[in-house]
C-alpha cells in the first residue's frame, strides 16, 4: 500500500472541542489512518475553550499577517496521546469568543458564522497547498461538512495536487448565508468553469450554501454510513439536495464510522463502576445500580432501565420520547436521558422527570462520565432519530452488552441487526429496530424487547451477540485509504 499526506479539516475535535460525534471522528480517523502508516495532520479553528485549556501552544508556519482584514496565524498542539499535528487557525477577532465552536450555546449561531468559516478554508487552503511556510505539501485534503465546504471550491484553483475529499456528516445543517454574506466573501465569479452564484454552484434558493461548495468541487464525496448515503438521494431524507447528489453519481458513496474501541471498552473504562467483559456479564447490574443511584430511581434490579445520551434536536426524536413516555412509566421500565440542546426540549423532559420521579430521571448538560456510566449500566439505549447519518451511540451500547433500540434509519440501521417478533430463536440479532417513526411503532419495539428481558438465555444472547461485533475504526480508515489512493495519478 502507498502511504500519504493527509491533511484533516474539521470543526471539532475530541476532545478539545465536541459538540456530537464530528468531534470523535476527527479524532479516530485521523488517527486511524496514522496506525495505517500515512502522514495525518488535523486543522481546526483555534477557539477561545482550546487557548484556555491548553498551556503551550506553539507558533507555526508564515501567514500574510492579514488575510481578508484579518490577523491570523497557525498555532500547534498535538492530537492527544499522539504525535499527531494539530494545527490550530488563531484568528482572535473570529474564533476567540465564548461559548460552543457555532455559537454562545448549543442553540445560538454566530452570525458572522460565513465569514468565520470562511476565513478557516481559507486557511486550510493555504496549507493545502503548502502556502502556509510549513514546507509540507499534502497529498490529500479530508473535509468535513460544510464548515469546510469551501475547501474543495478554493483548491479548484490549484488544478493537480492536493485532491479533496468531502465528507457530509449531516446534510441537515448546510451553511446557509446570505447574498449579502456570499459578496462579502469575495470568491471568484467562476471556478472551474462553474459561476458560483448560481444553482449549479453555491447558491440554494437564493442562499449561499457552503455545503453544495463541498458537493460540486470535492473529487469525492462521502457519507457515514451506506443506508444514509442511498437515503439522502430521496427527498424524504435529502434536504433539497438530493437531485445534487443524484448527479454526483459514483462520486458519491458511504463509509461507515467506527468507534474508539479503547475508549469505549467496559473490561478497561475509568467513569465506571465496575469492569467487565462478555464473560462477566453478570458484574453489569453493579454499573446499572450505580446508574439507579445517581440518577435517584429505585434499586430494582429486574426493571428494565432504558438509557439515553443524546443532543436535544429535532433529529434525535425527542417528541416521539415525550409522546411515549407517559405510557412507557405505565410499564415496568426506568428511563434516564443525559442531554442538552433544544432549550424547549430540555424544558418539556425536566417537566416529564418531575410528573414521574423515581421513574424517569433526566441530566440536562454534557458529561463524558455520566455518558459512560449510561452506557454501562443502562439495559438498553434508545436511539429514536428521525435520522441518522451514523450513529455512534448504537454501537458504545453493542460493545457494553447494553441493547440498542433505534429506529431504522441510516447508520443505526446499518450497525444494528433486528430481532424476529417475538421468537425464542433470536438468531445473531443484537438489538431492537423499528421502521415507522411513530410512537405506536416506538411501543411495539419495547414489547418485543421486553419479551426478550423476560429470558435471561435469550438476553445474554442478545447482548453477547452485540459484544462480538467488530466496530474498530481500522475497516473504515482502509476504506478511506482506497479512496484516496483512487483520487491520485497513477504516478504516486
Ligand atoms: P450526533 O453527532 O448526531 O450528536 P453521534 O451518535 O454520532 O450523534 O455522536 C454523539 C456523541 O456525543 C457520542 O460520543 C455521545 O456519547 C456524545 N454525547 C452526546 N450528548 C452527550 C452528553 N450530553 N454528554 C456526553 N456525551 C454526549
Ligand atoms: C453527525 C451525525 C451522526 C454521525 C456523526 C459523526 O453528527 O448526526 O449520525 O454519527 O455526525 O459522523
Amino acid at each position: 500500500m502507498i502511504t500519504m499526506d493527509i491533511l484533516f479539516a474539521c470543526s471539532e475535535l475530541y476532545p478539545l472541542i465536541k459538540t456530537g460525534g464530528l468531534g470523535d471522528v476527527a479524532y479516530n480517523l485521523p488517527l486511524a489512518l496514522h496506525r495505517q502508516g500515512h502522514e495525518v495532520r488535523i486543522v481546526l479553528p483555534a477557539y477561545r475553550r482550546i487557548l484556555d485549556d491548553l498551556s503551550y501552544l506553539k507558533a507555526v508556519g508564515q501567514l500574510a499577517t492579514t488575510i481578508q482584514g484579518y490577523d491570523v496565524s497557525l498555532l500547534k498542539t498535538n492530537l492527544k496521546n499522539t504525535d499527531i499535528p494539530v494545527y490550530l487557525v488563531h484568528c482572535p477577532a473570529l474564533f476567540d469568543r465564548p461559548g460552543g465552536p457555532y455559537g454562545e450555546t448549543n442553540d445560538h449561531n454566530w452570525e458572522d458564522n460565513a465569514q468565520r468559516f470562511g476565513l478557516f478554508c481559507r486557511i486550510v487552503t493555504l496549507i493545502g497547498t503548502d502556502r502556509a511556510g510549513l514546507s509540507w505539501q499534502p497529498d490529500i485534503v479530508h473535509c468535513n461538512d460544510w464548515h469546510t465546504g469551501l475547501v474543495p471550491l478554493l483548491l479548484k484553483v490549484y488544478k493537480s495536487r492536493p485532491q479533496c475529499v468531502f465528507t457530509i456528516h449531516n446534510l441537515a445543517y448546510q451553511g446557509l448565508f446570505s447574498e449579502s454574506d456570499f459578496a462579502a466573501l469575495k470568491l471568484p465569479e467562476v471556478v472551474n468553469g462553474v459561476r458560483l452564484w448560481d444553482f449549479r454552484g453555491l447558491e440554494f434558493y437564493r442562499q449561499m450554501s457552503f455545503i453544495k461548495a463541498g458537493i460540486v468541487f470535492a473529487g469525492a464525496v462521502t457519507t457515514v454510513s451506506q443506508g444514509y448515503a442511498r437515503e439522502v438521494l430521496t427527498t424524504q431524507f435529502g434536504c433539497g439536495l438530493e437531485g445534487l447528489l443524484k448527479a454526483t453519481g459514483r462520486r458519491f458513496s458511504g463509509i461507515v464510522n467506527g468507534i474508539d474501541i479503547k475508549l469505549w471498552d467496559p473490561g478497561n473504562d475509568r467513569f465506571i463502576e465496575t469492569l467487565y467483559g462478555i464473560s462477566s456479564l453478570h458484574r453489569k447490574t453493579f454499573n446499572k445500580l450505580a446508574v439507579q443511584t445517581e440518577f435517584h430511581l429505585g434499586d430494582n434490579n429486574e426493571r428494565l432501565l432504558i438509557g439515553m445520551v443524546s443532543r436535544l434536536t429535532e433529529q434525535k426524536g425527542i417528541d416521539l420520547i415525550l409522546e411515549a413516555l407517559p405510557l412507557i412509566q405505565q410499564q415496568d421500565i426506568d428511563f434516564v436521558l443525559l442531554g442538552s440542546g433544544d432549550r424547549q426540549f430540555e424544558q418539556a423532559l425536566q417537566e416529564a422527570a418531575r410528573r414521574y420521579p423515581g421513574r424517569v430521571s433526566v441530566r440536562i448538560g454534557y458529561d463524558e462520565r455520566v455518558a459512560h456510566l449510561i452506557v454501562a449500566g443502562a439495559d438498553a439505549l434508545l436511539i429514536p432519530s428521525r435520522y441518522e447519518p451514523c450513529g455512534l451511540t448504537q454501537m458504545y451500547a453493542q460493545r457494553y452488552g447494553t441493547v440498542p433500540v433505534a429506529h431504522g434509519v441510516g447508520g443505526l440501521a446499518d450497525t444494528i441487526i433486528d430481532i424476529p417478533p417475538f421468537s425464542e430463536d433470536i438468531a445473531d440479532a443484537t438489538g431492537v429496530l423499528f421502521w415507522e417513526y411513530s410512537c405506536s411503532a416506538l411501543l411495539e419495539a419495547l414489547q418485543r424487547l421486553e419479551f426478550v428481558y423476560g429470558n435471561l438465555l435469550l438476553w445474554r444472547d442478545l447482548q453477547r451477540a452485540g459484544m462480538r461485533q467488530d466496530f474498530s475504526w481500522d475497516h473504515s480508515a482502509q476504506a478511506y485509504s482506497d479512496l484516496y489512493q483512487a483520487l491520485l495519478p497513477e504516478s504516486m
